[in-house]
């Protein structure tokens, strides 16, 4: 539609209209090159540490604490379980790599969705984004606190229940996952390049340390550990698989880093692609040695598996300091990135006038959203320190999901509203792989518990309040069309 339609018609009143008023790409793709609210985002961010960040919102808690908590319910097949949900987040990834060579912006999947279907299903996403995003960082650093006590065993010490976990735990405050947030949060106010550097060391740090644990694992490999194969049977792989996709979640996150690549269209389909291998590749190497050093009841109530598993191995106290250390930098990078991705999705979203201004204001001293990102900080630091592991994983699970599958809807929507506009990544197999994509995702879903649902319907419940509150009337979107149809009327008067 060009401006001159725009203005003529008229400005969308009643919900409906409202619910589907649409950005066009050029509209976002220029916003983000000139944000009136302050100064604009710096691009300094090359492919590998796209990359980096995608794999350092990825490598966490998943791989290092979950993987214990989900052998119980798969058994020795645990390693399928994180094949089928590798799948399911490969054919989302693919998608995302389409829709981020396309609108290269900061809000992710939020922005494609406002391309496409519209500010209703985009408030949604982005309401479901922060369960991706703001929630997750939560459950990532509570695994965090796991590992620190793991640490402190070492020396013969241990946290206090009352510090080591929230009131759902029997503790009052879950200290480490707490501090862990709070230092993300003023490492991410001083810029996005300082984070990247930080963050690909200890992406490092963390490769190495799966890598290391592959190999102690694999010494006392014993292939009869993984007999009988399926003692939950087949429903219990699929359980498990909706459960460590949490593992998986992440690797979009380059896709929040669209303003602040240096050649976004080339270098984030590439990334999210490059992301999703090693992840995949790295999560079974490190679920079969897990599995095959461990007969799979043992996994039963097990905390900080991993580091376990390397120490009855070793018998090295050094080596279970070194490694839980280690993943405590491991699991702090998913803090520091995913934190990341949340402050950028919630800029774009103020842009859009669907949450407050102060998300978008951008420091001219740092470049980066600082009030955006204390504020996102502090509450998720308030999250992480209250409730338990378990509930945060699932929902971040169910919502990230649900996100994902309207990635693969996006796409299918552009290939047939835009079929020419220039793509810098294409999905292969369209349109069997979208279809597919949104498919598992869907069935992922129906995985996950009824409480979890539960959860995510009262999410989303909320969401739609807070909608027809405040994003609905605030819609920058509204404001402008309302605007420029009282210009063409303006235009049309007698003038002097
Ligand atoms: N994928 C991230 C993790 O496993 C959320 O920590």
């Amino acid at each position: 539609m060009n401006s001159t339609t725009q203005a003529r018609r008229k400005p969308a009143t009643g919900l409906g209209p409202q619910l589907r008023r649409r950005k066009s790409i050029t509209q976002m793709v220029s916003e983000s090159e000139a944000n009136s609210s302050g100064g604009t985002l710096r691009r300094t961010l090359g492919m590998w540490q796209l990359t980096m960040i995608s794999v350092g919102a990825t490598l966490g808690t998943g791989i290092l604490v979950i993987l214990g908590a989900t052998v119980p319910i798969a058994g020795p097949a645990i390693w399928i379980s994180f094949v089928i949900a590798g799948i399911t987040a490969l054919l989302s990834a693919v998608s995302y790599a389409e829709m981020a060579g396309m609108v290269p912006v900061a809000g992710s999947s939020y922005s494609y969705t406002y391309a496409t279907m519209g500010e209703g299903i985009a408030w949604i996403c982005g309401w479901c984004l922060v369960l991706e995003y703001a929630v997750s960082v939560a459950a990532v650093a509570v695994g965090a606190g796991e590992y620190v006590n793991e640490a402190l065993r070492a020396f013969g010490l241990e946290l206090p229940v009352s510090l080591a976990g929230g009131p759902a735990e029997g503790g009052v405050v879950n200290l480490p996952a707490l501090i862990v947030v709070v230092l993300a949060t003023l490492l991410l106010m001083r810029g996005a390049r300082e984070s990247a550097i930080v963050n690909t060391v200890v992406v490092i740090i963390k490769a190495g340390i799966l890598i290391f644990f592959s190999i102690v694992a694999f010494s006392a490999f014993d292939a009869g550990n993984f007999q009988p194969l399926l003692p939950m049977g087949a429903a219990g792989v699929t359980a498990a698989a909706s459960s460590v996709f949490f593992s998986y979640i992440g690797f979009d996150a380059a896709s929040t880093a669209g303003e602040e690549a240096k050649n976004p269209k080339r270098d984030l389909p590439r990334a999210i692609m490059l992301s999703m291998l090693i992840v995949t590749v790295a999560y079974v190497l490190v679920a079969v040695s897990a599995v095959g050093a461990r007969k799979w009841t043992w996994f039963e109530g097990s905390e900080a598996a991993l580091v376990q598993i390397v120490g009855e191995i070793t018998g090295q106290p050094w080596m279970v300091l070194v490694f839980a250390l280690a993943s405590v930098l491991a699991i702090a990078s998913v803090v520091l990135t995913v934190l990341y991705g949340q402050t950028r999705i919630l800029l774009s979203m103020s842009r859009d006038g669907l949450v407050p201004a102060a998300f978008g204001k951008i420091s001219r001293r740092t470049g980066t959203p600082v009030l955006g990102t204390v504020i996102t900080g502090v509450l998720v630091a308030i999250t992480a320190g209250f409730i338990p592991l378990g509930a945060l994983a699932d929902a971040t699970s169910i919502g990230t999901l649900f996100a994902f599958a309207l990635v693969g809807v996006s796409v299918m929507y552009l290939r047939r509203k835009q079929p020419l506009a220039p793509r810098t990544f294409k999905v292969p197999f369209y349109p069997v792989t979208p279809i597919l994509g949104v498919l598992a995702c869907l069935f992922l879903m129906t995985q996950l518990s009824w409480h979890t649902w539960v959860v995510f319907g009262a999410w989303m419940l909320v969401g739609i309040v807070l909608y027809l509150a405040y994003g609905r009337r605030r819609s920058t979107l509204g404001k402008l069309s309302k605007q420029a149809y009282i210009d063409s009327h303006l235009s049309k008067l007698p003038q002097d």
